[in-house]
Order: structure tokens, then sequence, then C-alpha cells
């Protein structure tokens, strides 16, 4: 270790990365007094050298050899900011075994290599960082660890992924379909080109998962989280939420219940006066159930170079202080110590309870509302409200019909509409968006 200066290498000088670089030295001098001694920059490694940088590199040695921080024995911390699963698994594996701090704001590796990352982060020497994987600017991971460490927490729910609140707002406020939207959101860089991970519900998961591991003291399979997207959603939906009361929100749920723990990521009718219905753009809001702090909620901006830079940052410091007070032990990464992080189970979708908003494209036929009520009466499932459009002169045209349940359990709804999509006058799949708070 270098006595005088924290010094850090870097993976990934992208969007994260540059903005890590210029925060260490736009703030360096609270930076310093924060973590007792300089926090510096030193080494970085991309994947092109020649690539023309957002931020200041002469300070900063650069290589596209991972060998050139990872072998370096005067590199107190490596920053994992490449993204992806393999090479980032590699690198920071490799640092935890050669005694580094590790900081990283990679949700996807956490999510789906969580029990090799995080058993390894617990055998090292160094500390083990990962504030910016949830949330980017809101430090969501050391309110769980740290903030409600003496709770049980019953509940986390939020909007976790600024590009699909964006494009629903836009989607909501400027009567917009999704197509247009998206590509609004690309415009404006909040979309990627390819945007999947955030419009089918995958990068909320990632986060999700991660947020329930620390929250119920364990590791969760990732691919046992059901993942719905926003994708399906249309203006009819948003606007016959509205006529409801209703916004809708791509959300990320995980509950302690009397059966065991539900974890669900997909887009949710939520209630007008909600607090999660005012978070709009590309904001993300989470929210924390304790057992004795009740409910509080953290808002802010979930992405982007500069809070994703000042978690980063945060982490570093924590580290940083580490290395300068030659602590003998690190934090623990997680809530609970090793031993006790065992493989979990979630409740299966199946089991879960909600109510539900179902839209029936259906030919505008004499009949259909009493027929579609027979099947989910039949399946257990009562109505609390129900809107059909006055019927047309046309009896070839189509019309919406919802249907809003009572609270029913998903297997039933599942069967129903199973059922109910069968039926010669439903034109195409029937909608169902689940409503929540339940
Ligand atoms: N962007 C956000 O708002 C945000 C928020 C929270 C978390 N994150 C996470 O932060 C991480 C970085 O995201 P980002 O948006 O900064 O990504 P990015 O802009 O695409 O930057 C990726 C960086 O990694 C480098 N890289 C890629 N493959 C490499 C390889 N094989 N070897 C060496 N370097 C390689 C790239 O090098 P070149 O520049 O030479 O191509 C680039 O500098 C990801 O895990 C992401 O999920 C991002």
């Amino acid at each position: 270790m270098n006595d005088d200066t924290i010094r850090v290498g870097i993976f990934g000088v992208g969007t994260v990365g540059a903005g890590v670089i210029e925060l260490l030295s736009e703030n360096r001098t609270v930076i310093e007094k924060r973590a007792g001694k300089p926090v510096k920059a030193v080494k970085a490694v991309v994947a092109d050298i020649g690539k023309k940088r957002a931020v200041d590199m002469s300070q900063i040695e650069l290589s596209d050899r991972p060998e050139s921080i990872l072998d370096d024995p005067e590199i107190d911390i490596v920053v994992e900011l490449i993204g992806g699963l393999d090479l980032s698994e590699t690198i920071i594996l490799d640092a935890l075994e050669k005694g580094k701090s590790v900081v990283t704001a990679n949700k996807a590796l956490l999510a789906e290599k969580s029990m090799s990352i995080f058993p390894a982060a617990y055998r090292a020497n160094g500390c083990f960082g990962f504030e910016a994987s949830v949330g980017a600017g809101i430090p969501v991971i050391r309110t769980l660890r740290e903030g409600f460490s003496g709770d049980r927490i019953i509940t986390i729910s939020g909007i976790m992924n600024g590009t699909a609140n964006y494009i629903l707002t836009r989607m909501t406020e400027d009567e917009m379909e999704f197509d247009q939207a998206l590509k609004g959101a690309q415009e404006l860089g909040y979309a990627e080109a390819d945007p999947t991970f955030d419009i089918e519900g995958i990068d909320t998961a990632h986060k999700l998962i991660i947020l329930m591991n620390l929250a119920y003291n364990g590791l969760f399979n990732f691919k046992d989280l059901k993942t719905e997207g926003i994708s399906s959603i249309t203006s009819a939906d948003i606007r016959f939420a509205r006529e409801l009361g209703y916004r809708i929100k791509l959300l990320g749920k995980a509950c302690h219940t009397g059966q065991g723990v539900e974890g669900r990521v997909h887009p949710a009718l939520v209630p007008e006066g909600h607090i999660m219905a005012s978070v709009n753009g590309a904001f993300n809001a989470i929210s924390v159930t304790g057992n004795y702090v009740g409910p509080s909620v953290l808002h802010g901006l979930g992405a982007g170079s500069h809070p994703t830079a000042a978690a980063v940052v945060s982490d570093l410091i924590e580290a940083s202080r580490y290395h300068t007070t030659g602590q003998q032990t690190p934090l623990f990464p997680f809530s609970v110590a090793e031993d006790q992080l065992q493989p979990l189970k979630m409740v299966p979708m199946e089991d879960i309870r909600s109510e539900y908003y179902l839209r029936f494209n259906v030919q505008d036929q004499v009949g259909v509302l009493a027929r579609i009520s027979k099947i989910l009466a039949e399946n257990n499932i009562s109505i609390r409200s129900v809107i059909q459009k006055g019927r047309t002169s046309d009896p070839a045209s189509t019309v919406a019909v919802i249907i809003v349940t009572h609270e029913s359990l998903e297997k039933d709804i599942q069967k129903a509409l199973l059922s109910a999509n069968q039926l010669d006058f439903v034109v195409s799949r029937t909608q169902l968006i689940r409503i929540e708070p339940n």
C-alpha cells in the first residue's frame, strides 16, 4: 500500500468512469478530508486506448491490458465500470484475491453472479462496495445495510428504471404511444440503441434482486424473479387507468408475507394520490418499510454520469477509510455475517394475490360482458368495477371492456384469461396489469 495517497485503478472510462474521474478531481479537497488521505485515479483500462475521452486523462496512465492495474501492488482500490458479466467477474475476483478493495456499479453481474461474487467479497482482505449498482444517486444500499440494519424489512417497492419511467411519463402527459415515447427517450440519450433491459424490466429486476438479497439476508436466484416490461402498455391503458384514478408505473416489488418472500417486476396501476404516482421523468424512488422504522421513501436520479459517480465515490471513501485507518477487517459487504448468507427461495408467482386491471379487446356484440363475467366467477374472481364504452352501429368494430377485480389469486386470474382468450369474440390477447399497493 502506498503511504500518503490512496491509489485507484479504474476499469472503464465511459459514462460512469468519466464521471468518477471528474468528481475525484473536482471535489478532491473535501474527498481528502473525508477519506483521511488524497484519493487519486492513477490508472485506467479501456477497450480502445485511442478513443477521445470526455475527461482530462493527463494524470492517468491508460492501457487496454487488465494486468496493468491488477498486477500493480501500488493500486489500493479497483473500480469496475465496464459492465457485462464475464470479464468484469474475472477482474473483480482477481482484484479481491490480490487483497485490493473493489468498487463496482455492475448490477447485472451482482444480480446474476451473486453466488460467485459475494462469497469472494466476504473472504477478501479489502472492502467491497456496490452502492452505485442500485438507484445511482440514491443511497439505498447503505440505507438497507446500515440505516435499517435493526429492522425486519417488510416491503421494498419502487421505480428503479429512469428510462421506463420517462417513457411512461411521456405516454401519460403527452398522450403518446409507446414507440413514439421510446424514440423520444433514445433521441435524448435516456434509452440505449438496444433498450431491451430497460423496457422489458430486466434492469429493474437486477436492482430488485440486489435489494432483496440485502433486505432478506441471503441470495435469491435471479431466474426466479417474475419480470414483465412495459412494451405492451398502450395509450388506451394509460387513458383507462386515468379514468379509474390511477397512473401506470413500472415497479419492482418485494414483500415479506406469511408465506415467505415475494419478488416481482411488472407495470402496475398506482393510485393517483400515492407517492409513486408523482415520481416522473427519469427520476427513481424506492420505498422501504421496516417493522420498526415504518415506511420511508428515497427519491432521486437513478442513473447518469454524475449521480452514479457520486455513489461510486462514496464507496471509494469508505474503502479509503479502511485503508487509511489500518483496520483489520472490512465492513460486511452485506447485512449479515458470511455463514448466514444462504440461498433463499421466493414465493412462486402463481401464489401471489393482487387486484387486477383487465382490458378485453372484443367484437362489439350483445352478451360479451355476461360471458366474460361468468368465466371470472368460475375462477373465484369477483369484479370491482367495469368500463364498457357505448356500442357502435358497426357490428364488425372492436371495443375495449375494462374490468377491475377485487383481490384475487394470480393462478386463478391466469386460468381465467386462458379461457377468456379462447372466446370467439375476443380479438386479441387480454391485457393484464396488477394494481399496487395491494
Ligand atoms: N450509465 C449509467 O447511468 C449507469 C448507472 C448505474 C450503473 N451503471 C453501470 O456502470 C457500468 C458502466 O456503465 P457505463 O454507462 O459507464 O458504460 P459505458 O459508457 O458503455 O462505458 C464502458 C467502458 O468500459 C470499457 N470497456 C468495455 N469493454 C471493455 C473491455 N473488454 N476491456 C476494457 N474496457 C472495456 C469501455 O471502453 P471504451 O471507452 O474504450 O470503449 C468504456 O470505457 C455498467 O455496469 C452499468 O450497468 C451505469
